[in-house]
């Protein structure tokens, strides 16, 4: 017996939901709290176990979390760090979470020493931190790998440097901007990261003292402040969460709207949604996908911002697993991320798969069957394709969805579906006609 979710499948999704704050900007702007003594308010906070890890791993670290409505609708939270009573982090602290990594940053600039455990490979990839480090040395640290951990130290004090990335690592340029925050001077890198939860880190280092210019651009120039000050700011909302209810829409031939993300920020999706067929309205700061429509297949290519997320990959793949003739899916940012194929085979998909690309023969015939979900946009995905299959799909492994996807069951009934928990063996759930 183990926990599992059911999906109802087969009932097209209609009618609106709202986007919880950003997962991917709350994270490192939870880290960047560190960067100042005095307390940084975060609102519309989503109540996810992500967020759970790396508030665990600031209290580890000395911070005082005060929160407000944490769990409901814009949940916020304080944070104050008046000292730190430590500067290091354990593999156990960094294990769970990948980007519990970018600790390393704030810790350095604010401790001028840190010791953080290397975040090793997991199941989308190898996920190595060499642009990190790299351009921490070129900071002035010195850095030491020794037993699976980063020691830095930065003996003379950390400079501002011209850092050219080799590739536009997200991960790192939030560390690099942290770090560049809090030292007086200039730091210009070249080559960042353009997503949209970069702009917030730059929000967030502006309203604490910082002048950043360029954010959202690939050149980004950071003046820096040792003293940084407390403040607050409001996350925008989570366009991958957005982007996997638009894709389970469109896979049940839905009219869904989204509200509270940015239609900027969810970008590429919409232009492909497009190119399948289906009608688009943009507003302010809600999307509408009508997809009862005939759809096609497409073809498409994940990259970073603005090309298409690669954590919409898995949820798009599934809703063309449900649009007849031939789409194509390249992945280009990490190697190992195709892991829902074999399981959305079970659900009866065409896809074959080579390498970094998945040919998919869509079928409007997908059956429920009991799946395990890998990680978060993989579990993901397998909502999106058992939502648009004959019958129920039991999916093992929830915590995954628990970490990317705020109230997924009361959302997903608020489009009239049905998603529920279930304590039991999938496979004896399918058997036994529940
Ligand atoms: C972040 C997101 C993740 C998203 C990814 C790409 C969070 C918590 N995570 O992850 O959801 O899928 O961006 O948009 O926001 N790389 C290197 N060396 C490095 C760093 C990265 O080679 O030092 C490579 C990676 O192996 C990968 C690519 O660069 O192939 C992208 O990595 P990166 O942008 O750093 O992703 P993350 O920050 O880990």
């Amino acid at each position: 017996m183990y926990e599992c979710i059911e999906v109802v499948g087969k009932g097209s999704l209609n009618g609106s939901v709202v986007a919880g704050g950003a997962k991917n900007a709350a994270l490192p702007l939870l880290m960047a709290t560190l960067l100042t003594d005095e307390p940084v308010t975060l609102s519309n906070v989503p109540a996810l176990e992500d967020i759970t890890h790396v508030r665990q791993l600031l209290e580890a670290l000395g911070s005082q979390m005060d929160l407000h409505r944490i769990g409901l609708d814009g949940g916020a939270v304080t944070i104050q760090t008046k000292e730190l009573s430590r500067h290091s982090a354990s593999h156990s602290l960094i294990k769970a979470l990948r980007a519990s990594f970018w600790i390393l940053g704030p810790l350095l600039a604010r401790c001028g020493e840190a010791q953080v455990s290397l975040p090793g490979g997991d199941i989308i990839g190898a996920r190595p931190v060499d642009i990190h480090l790299e351009a921490l040395t070129a900071m002035g640290a010195n850095i030491e790998l020794k037993h699976g951990v980063v020691f830095a130290t930065a003996p003379h004090g950390l400079r501002p440097a011209h850092i050219t990335f080799r590739y536009p690592s997200v991960g790192a340029t939030h560390q690099i901007l942290m770090v560049a925050a809090r030292i007086s001077g200039t730091t210009i890198i070249e080559g960042a990261a353009r997503e949209p939860e970069i702009e917030s880190m730059a929000e967030l280092l502006s309203r604490m003292g910082a002048h950043i210019e360029g954010a959202g651009t690939s050149r980004i120039l950071i003046s820096g402040t040792p003293h940084l000050s407390g403040t607050s700011l409001d996350l925008i909302g989570d366009r991958i969460e957005a982007g996997t209810y638009l894709c389970a829409g469109v896979a049940t031939r839905g009219k869904v709207t989204v509200n509270g993300v940015r239609p900027a920020h969810v970008g590429k999706l919409l232009d492909i949604f497009s190119e399948m067929g289906c009608e688009i309205e943009r507003g302010n700061n809600s999307i509408t996908v009508d997809a009862q429509h005939d759809l096609r297949g497409v073809s498409v290519t994940t990259g970073p911002f603005p090309e298409l997320a690669t954590d919409l990959q898995a949820p798009l793949l599934a809703a063309l697993c449900t649009v007849e003739g031939e789409s194509s899916v390249e992945e280009t940012v990490y190697e190992a991320r195709f892991r829902h194929v074999a399981e959305l085979w079970r659900l009866g998909a065409h896809i074959e798969l080579s390498d970094r690309c998945a040919r998919i023969i869509g079928t409007p015939r997908l059956s429920g069957a009991a799946v395990e979900g890998h990680d978060i946009r993989a579990a993901a995905s397998l909502v999106v394709a058992g939502l648009a299959a004959e019958g129920s799909t039991f999916i093992s492994e929830p915590h995954h969805l628990r970490r990317g996807y705020e109230r997924l069951e009361e959302k997903i009934a608020a489009l009239g579906g049905t998603i529920c928990n279930r304590i039991a063996d999938a496979e004896d759930l399918m058997f036994s006609g529940c």
